[in-house]
């Protein structure tokens, strides 16, 4: 997950450097933006060098630039306010909390609060008549009935060598605030949720292999979601390109085979089990010792491997859910339907990967969750928030009356 620590122009910045340190241990890639004031107090070199990302501070490229270089830049910035996953702002000046409650958006640390959706934190530091000041408090309390959440200064001697409330809190409590403010939900705590993903590859030489189109993006996403809402992961990944998730039990695959012996080996530990790995329907017969060599025509025998969310079904214990995927090309929610009769599985999770943009190797997605009795549709949106929509859903499946049919749904009869 991305946090963004906003740093302003006050004597605690040096702290921040902690912070960000801080957030790192809890496998959060943080990033920094500074205002220009920050940098009168801390050089940017400090975080990029901490984070191994470019510290962002202006809106606009530094220097003279081309306005190309200027929009693009602007793209790039807004594209950091809608990819992280929190704001935390520390030291947050009595100037920033001011342009944060009157929606001023001079810098880019200001822009990036108005134009970001995700959870915003801020700890104040400031002098103690700065803090105590009705200005500043009624600035405060309008962030918090705007859901800001506040985490307070503590008393102490100050920088300016005054004694009283304004030292910007302890770093332990800044973080608890951060992470709180990211698992919102610990709803799947106490369930250990198995995922593939990926997409399976069989071997026809030792160079070549079928495969498919799958980033395993999804997957991957889904078990960052169930992990932070609690849940012990198990990842059966076949190979993808992404980097492992934090805490999560990964088990590398190749083949379908061998995604069939991990699934089976740690089934029966899971209470919920969602297979989103793109699996080989059929592998070669033989497998090429040697590099197959170009010669005439080839014509290559295939024989189907195992269903193994069908046989995952089969030997389902009470009070497991089981959730497939399915990618299909042309009438979607029929084939999805009939797949999810057809497997037993408790849900489908239909993609329509007909549809541009959305779907394999991209970071965003358009699904259909699929029950016996109705078809939800989501929009467009990025798979990580997807992820935690489509984990909701999963959950309602165990309280089916507490379900709502929304207007969109379509209801099946019989
Ligand atoms: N699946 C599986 N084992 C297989 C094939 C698919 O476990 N050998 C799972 C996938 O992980 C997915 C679901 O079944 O959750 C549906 O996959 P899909 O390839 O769409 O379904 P198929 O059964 O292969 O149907 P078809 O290719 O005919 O559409």
């Amino acid at each position: 997950m991305k946090v963004t620590v906003g740093v302003s122009g006050g004597i605690a910045a040096y702290k921040a450097a902690e912070l960000v340190r801080a957030l790192q241990q809890h496998a959060l890639d943080v990033h920094v933006v500074m205002t220009e004031a920050a940098k009168q107090f801390v050089q940017p070199l400090t975080f990029s060098a901490l984070t191994g990302h470019k510290v962002i501070s202006s809106l606009w490229v530094e220097g003279d630039a081309e306005p190309e270089a200027d929009l693009a830049s602007a793209i790039e910035h807004i594209d950091a306010a809608q990819t992280t996953d929190a704001l935390v702002v520390a030291p947050a000046t009595a100037s920033t909390l001011a342009k944060f409650a009157h929606g001023i958006a001079d810098d880019f640390l200001s822009t990036l609060y108005l134009a970001t959706t995700a959870p915003v934190i801020v700890a104040p530091s400031m002098n103690v008549n700065m803090w105590q000041h009705a200005a500043t408090q009624a600035n405060v309390e309008t962030l918090a009935g705007r859901h800001v959440r506040i985490v307070p200064p503590g008393s102490g001697y100050l920088a300016c060598g005054m004694t009283g409330e304004g030292r910007l809190a302890e770093t332990g409590a800044i973080v608890e605030a951060v992470l709180a403010s990211l698992n919102h939900r610990n709803d799947l705590s106490g369930e250990t949720v198995l995922i593939t993903a990926g997409g399976t590859r069989e071997a026809l030489d030792p160079v070549r292999f079928l495969g498919n189109r799958s980033s395993g993006k999804m997957g991957y996403a889904l078990a960052e979601a169930a992990e932070r809402r609690g849940a012990k992961v198990v990842l059966i990944t076949a190979p993808t390109a992404l980097r492992a998730p934090a805490r999560c039990e990964v088990v590398p695959v190749i083949t379908t085979a061998e995604m069939r012996h991990a699934v089976l080996g740690h089934f029966g530990d899971a209470s919920i089990v969602i297979k989103a790995a793109a699996v080989a329907d059929y592998r070669p017969v033989e497998q090429a010792e040697q590099k197959m060599k170009r010669t005439g025509p080839l014509s290559i025998q295939l024989e189907p491997t195992e269903d193994i969310l069908a046989e995952v079904v089969s030997r389902r214990r009470a009070g497991q859910l089981i959730v497939g995927f399915a990618a299909e090309t042309e009438n979607a929610v029929v084939y999805g339907r009939d797949k999810l009769l057809r497997k037993g599985a408790d849900a489908i999770v239909l993609n329509d990967v007909s549809r541009e943009g959305v779907g394999f190797d991209s970071d965003r997605n358009a699904v259909t969750f699929l029950t016996r009795d109705k078809a939800h549709d989501f929009p467009e949106m990025r798979k990580r928030d997807l992820a935690d929509r489509i984990l909701d859903e999963i959950l309602a499946l165990r309280r089916p009356h507490a379900k709502l049919v929304t207007e969109t749904d379509r209801v099946f009869e019989g």
